[in-house]
């Protein structure tokens, strides 16, 4: 199974990654020490606006702090705000393995080009999340809006 990496987990890292986790994806969160520790803690609780809910406990989390970990990664999906752009290219370029494919989750103009100079030997595409997701307590997020 391919393995997915979500670097910059937040709110919509953390939506995205945990619809991956619910759907049986390979998924593996790469973000700050405070996310990492509610996520070990709580697991992901994620809920939407037609009132469904989600619920992953902690032993099902795979999470770092440490870019590195994505040394083994297939997809990257990068889920950090635009001025965290230039740092997330510069640690994934000194980790990934030529041939994985890289999706910046980002709205901001621009995002792509950044991971792109940054990873020649990767694949460099453009997503877009046409929602919102708020955090809403520790572990829990909520897509507030349909898309
Ligand atoms: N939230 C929405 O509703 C929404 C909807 C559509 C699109 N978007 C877009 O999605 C992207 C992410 O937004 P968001 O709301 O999810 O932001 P967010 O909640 O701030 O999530 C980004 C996370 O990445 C972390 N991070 C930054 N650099 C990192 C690094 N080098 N290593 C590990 N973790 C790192 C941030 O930590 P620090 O804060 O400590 O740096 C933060 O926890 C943005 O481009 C935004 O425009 C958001």
């Amino acid at each position: 199974m391919a393995k997915i990496f979500i670097y910059g987990a937040g709110s919509i890292g953390c939506y995205v990654g945990g619809r991956l986790l619910a759907a049986g994806s390979d998924v593996t969160f790469i973000g700050r020490a405070r996310v990492a520790d509610q996520l070990r803690d709580r697991g992901i609780t994620l809920s939407r606006h037609d009132d469904s809910r989600w619920h992953a406990p902690p032993e099902r989390i795979d999470v770092s702090t440490d870019a590195a970990s994505a040394a083994a990664a297939d997809l990257v999906l990068v889920t950090v705000k635009s001025a965290a752009t230039p740092t997330a290219a510069a640690e994934l370029a000194n980790v990934l393995r030529p041939g994985t494919v890289v999706v910046s989750f980002q709205n901001g103009v621009g995002n792509a080009d950044v991971l792109r100079a940054a990873l020649p030997q990767q694949t460099v595409l453009e997503g877009m999340v046409p929602f919102n997701v708020a955090e809403r307590g520790p572990g829990a997020f909520h897509q507030g809006s349909g898309g």
